[in-house]
C-alpha cells in the first residue's frame, strides 16, 4: 500500500498487552488493500496502566484514531471506559470493538457474531439445534452462549472443569442454560445439534481428552473456537466418528466485520483468499 494512502484515509487500531501476535493488522490490511480504500489499521501495545490514559486520547481525537479493536487484556476496561457501550457488551461487561460517534465513544463486543456468522457460512441450518452443548466457561464462553441464545437455542449446556463458574455464567444469561461438571458430558450430549469447545483443553501439553460424540444427533455439527492448529484435537476426532465440523478461523475473520464497516465506511466480505493469507502466516 502506499504511504499517502495509509495516512489521508481513517486511522484504526487493534490493542493489547502484549498485541505483536495479533492476526488483525493483516485481516484489515487485506480488506483495505482490496477494497482499495484509503486509510489504516495497526498494531497499538498498550500496558494495562497506560490504558485509561490511551481512552482518553481516543475521546479527546489526539490519538489520531477513528477506532479499534480491543484484545486482551483491555476488554472489561474498554467496556468501563466507553461512552455508550451497546446492549451487547453491557450484558458481557466487555467490549472488544470501538469507535467515536457523534463525539462519543461507541462500544460493542462482536465475538458473538463471528462465532454465528461462521457457522451461518459454513454450516448452514445448524441453528435448528434445539440444544447445544458448550465446553468451557471462560470470556469467550460467555459471549458464545449470549449468541446461542439470541438465535433461538433453547437449550444451553455448559460443561466446564469448574461448576461454578459455569453456574455464574448460566445464572446471568438465563432460563434453559445448565452448568455440569465435566463428568456430565456423555449425558448432556444426547440429542444435542451442536457441539462447541471453547478451551485450550488439548492444546498445551496435556493429552487431548478422548470425546465419544456418538450421543448427539446423528447431524449435529462439532466447533472450535480455537484455530491453531485448524484441526484441533476436537474436531479431528469428530471428523474421525463422521461429524461435520467447523472451524474457529471464520470466527475470527468474521468478528472483524462489523469494526471495519465502522471505520472505513465499507462493508467487507470474508472470503477464501483471506481464509488462505491467515493459514499461510499461521
Ligand atoms: P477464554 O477467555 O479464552 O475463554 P479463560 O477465561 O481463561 O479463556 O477460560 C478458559 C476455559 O478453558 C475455562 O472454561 C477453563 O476451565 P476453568 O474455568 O475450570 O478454569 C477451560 N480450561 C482450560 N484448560 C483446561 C484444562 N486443562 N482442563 C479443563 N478445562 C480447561
Amino acid at each position: 500500500m502506499d504511504d499517502s494512502r495509509e495516512t489521508l484515509g481513517p486511522q484504526a487500531f487493534v490493542t493489547g498487552f502484549p498485541i505483536k501476535h495479533s492476526r488483525s493488522p493483516l485481516i484489515h490490511g487485506y480488506w483495505l488493500k482490496t477494497l482499495g480504500l484509503p486509510g489504516s489499521y495497526r498494531a497499538h501495545e498498550v500496558a494495562p496502566a497506560d490504558f485509561s490514559v490511551f481512552v482518553d486520547s481516543l475521546k479527546s481525537g489526539e490519538s489520531g484514531f477513528v477506532g479499534g479493536n480491543v484484545t486482551i487484556p483491555h476488554k472489561e476496561m474498554a467496556f468501563k471506559l466507553a461512552d455508550d457501550p451497546d446492549e451487547l457488551s453491557d450484558e458481557l461487561g466487555a467490549s472488544n470493538t470501538l469507535w467515536i460517534e457523534d463525539g462519543r465513544l461507541k462500544a460493542t463486543n462482536t465475538d458473538g457474531r463471528g462465532f454465528t456468522a461462521n457457522l451461518d457460512e459454513r454450516h448452514s441450518g445448524w441453528d435448528r439445534a434445539q440444544s447445544a452443548v458448550v465446553l468451557g466457561a471462560g470470556g469467550a464462553s460467555r459471549a458464545i452462549v449470549q449468541a446461542l441464545r439470541d438465535r433461538g437455542v433453547r437449550e444451553i449446556h455448559l460443561v466446564n472443569r469448574t461448576v461454578e463458574r459455569a453456574q455464574e455464567l448460566a445464572d446471568r444469561f438465563g432460563p434453559k442454560i445448565y452448568a455440569h461438571s465435566m463428568a456430565a458430558l456423555p449425558d448432556v450430549m444426547r440429542g444435542a445439534g451442536l457441539f462447541v469447545n471453547t478451551t485450550s483443553l488439548g492444546m498445551t501439553g496435556e493429552e487431548a481428552p478422548r470425546i465419544d460424540f456418538s450421543p448427539l444427533l446423528p447431524d449435529a455439527v462439532v466447533t472450535d473456537i480455537v484455530y491453531v492448529p485448524l484441526k484441533t484435537p476436537f474436531l479431528t476426532q469428530a471428523v474421525q466418528q463422521g461429524f461435520p465440523v467447523v472451524d474457529g478461523l471464520g470466527m475470527l475473520l468474521h468478528q472483524a466485520v462489523p469494526g471495519f464497516e465502522k471505520w472505513f465506511g465499507r462493508r467487507p466480505v470474508v472470503d477464501e483468499k483471506l481464509r488462505a493469507l491467515i493459514i499461510e502466516d499461521m
